[in-house]
Formats: C-alpha cells, sequence, structure tokens
C-alpha cells in the first residue's frame, strides 16, 4: 500500500444560509438565493476536490463539542434529520453519509500516541452537527466521497487558548500519521469563520442581501490581515497572532479546526488561495484552500 497524503486543506466556514441560499433539496426550507459569492467560491473548490478523486474528506466541526477528548465518528453510515438549533427556519437538511471507519481508527490510535485523550463515537444514532454538515454539503453537495468528522473538544478552553492550541497541533500530527499509514489521499477541512461578532436581529426576508454588510471595521480589518498572511504563505506569523486574532473579533478558529488543519500539513508556507470572502449576519467568512498537490 502506498503511503496516504494529503492533497488540499480548506477553511471551509459552516453558516447554514449558505445551504440555504442555494436551495439543494435535501434542505426543506425554500429561499430565493443570497450570500452568492461565498457560494460561488465553494463551486470552485468543488471542482477542484472532484477532478483528485480523494478517499476521504476530513472536518473538524466547532459544533460538535465534546468536554472529554477529541471524538472520532466511526459509524460506517449515518443518516438523518439535522435542524440548526439557532436557524431552524433555514436549516432542515437530511444527510447521508458514508464515515471512514479505518481512519477513525488508526486516528484513534495515533491521538493516544500524542497523549490526548480521544473516543470513537460509535452511536448509530448519532445526530451529526450543522457545522459538519454545511462544511461538507459545501464542498461535495454529491456525498460521493466517504467522510471522517472530529469533534470540538473545548475542555482545553477552560484552561487558555495557549493550551487548546497546543493540543491541536498534537491532534494535526496524529491526523496527518493516521493518513500516511492508512494510504488514504485525503482533502481536509476546518469548519471555521474567521471574525465571529454578529448582528442579533433577522430581517423580514432573511436573504435580504441589503442588510447583510460587515458589523465592523475592526472586525474586518482583522480579517484581511488574517487573510493576507493566508495569502502570502506566512504560516509562522499567521500562528503568532491567531491568539490575538481570536480575542480580539471572537474567531471562531479559537475552536481549534484551523490550527489542527495547518499542523496536518506541516504548516505549509506555500500561498493560500482565497475563493471568497463575504459577510453572515455581519461575521467574516472565507473559502481558503491550500493545494498541497502542487507542492509534490
Ligand atoms: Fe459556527
Amino acid at each position: 500500500m502506498a503511503e496516504g497524503k494529503i492533497l488540499a486543506g480548506f477553511l471551509a466556514p459552516h453558516p447554514p444560509h449558505l445551504v440555504y441560499g442555494e436551495n439543494p433539496e435535501r434542505n426543506e426550507p425554500r429561499s430565493t438565493g443570497g450570500w452568492e459569492v461565498l457560494r460561488w467560491a465553494y463551486e470552485d473548490c468543488r471542482e477542484k476536490i472532484k477532478a483528485w478523486k480523494p478517499d476521504v474528506i476530513l472536518v473538524h466541526s466547532p459544533h460538535w463539542m465534546t468536554i472529554v477528548g477529541h471524538h472520532f465518528l466511526r459509524v460506517p453510515h449515518l443518516r438523518g434529520l439535522s435542524v440548526d438549533p439557532i436557524f431552524p427556519h433555514i436549516f432542515r437538511y437530511r444527510y447521508e453519509m458514508n464515515v471512514d471507519v479505518a481512519l477513525a481508527d488508526a486516528c484513534y490510535e495515533e491521538t493516544q500516541r500524542e497523549g490526548l485523550v480521544a473516543k470513537k463515537m460509535t452511536n448509530p444514532n448519532f445526530r451529526v452537527d450543522y457545522g459538519t454538515i454545511v462544511s461538507l454539503h459545501m464542498l461535495n453537495p454529491d456525498w460521493d466521497i466517504p467522510i471522517l468528522g472530529i469533534s470540538a473538544n473545548n475542555s482545553p478552553y477552560f484552561y487558555s487558548t495557549e493550551i487548546g492550541q497546543e493540543q491541536m497541533i498534537k491532534l494535526g500530527r496524529a491526523t496527518a500519521r493516521a493518513i500516511a499509514k492508512t494510504g488514504r489521499r485525503a482533502v481536509l477541512a476546518a469548519s471555521n469563520t474567521l471574525s465571529h461578532l454578529h448582528y442579533d436581529r433577522e430581517p423580514e426576508l432573511v436573504e435580504d442581501m441589503n442588510k447583510e454588510v460587515i458589523f465592523n471595521n475592526n472586525q474586518y480589518q482583522w480579517d484581511m490581515r488574517v487573510l493576507e498572511l493566508m495569502r502570502k504563505g506566512k504560516t509562522d506569523k499567521l500562528m503568532s497572532i491567531l491568539p490575538e486574532f481570536m480575542e480580539k473579533t471572537a474567531a471562531e478558529v479559537k475552536s481549534g479546526g484551523l490550527t489542527w488543519m495547518l499542523a496536518a500539513m506541516g504548516f505549509p508556507t506555500i500561498p493560500a488561495q482565497v475563493h471568497g470572502y463575504w459577510t453572515v449576519i455581519g461575521t467574516g467568512n472565507a473559502v481558503v484552500e491550500w493545494d498541497l498537490t502542487r507542492r509534490q
């Protein structure tokens, strides 16, 4: 068996508004569109992913919160109805997915070797969170590629951001070794929004783009600073300012997905491609790609 490798990583934000705006059959509510710039950005990524024919897409989601340990989905087939707890009127999605359980086992073993607390999620009736589902739908709405979901172990944040991020670096290293030893050609997805201060009043027409604006300029400038570092491949600098970014903008990357993904990819210094940036209820969302096939 050839050694596996990571083909690419995506910053893949998960506002349910993107699925709602697209009107896929799997989602019950209907819209008149909206948030096109971000949806088109995802469409570019879909084409690339299809062309690579990866074995698996791994996603780390902040909305699958686990207090004790890092959990891996380990049920071969999952299906059900996912209802967003905050936006049930726009996201009621029928999902069905195949899980790469052999990779889940390998990730579990390697995570143990890093000294992290980990667990396999084996409940066949487990309801998959909307963060996992939205990111995966936006990257591959056909659901014809197996997936592996990873939880956000929020207990490290009871202590400090630094301890939490250190854990995510270990989780990333473990994930990369698991991919290598199982021979998988893998795509990674960090299901994260950037700046996360947002509005708390919804317009009458949810997708009224006249109401969709940057929450404040300070938050926007932070997002641009972070994206510029990604575009220039200045990953060391990016890592060093992440804690301040999290603090100043309530950035969702605090839940660890971005750090996990960058660590798994060996903190790449290739320029990342920003496919699109825009706001959803005022939060900053960017679809960003690190194409590692270009450095091999
Ligand atoms: Fe979120």
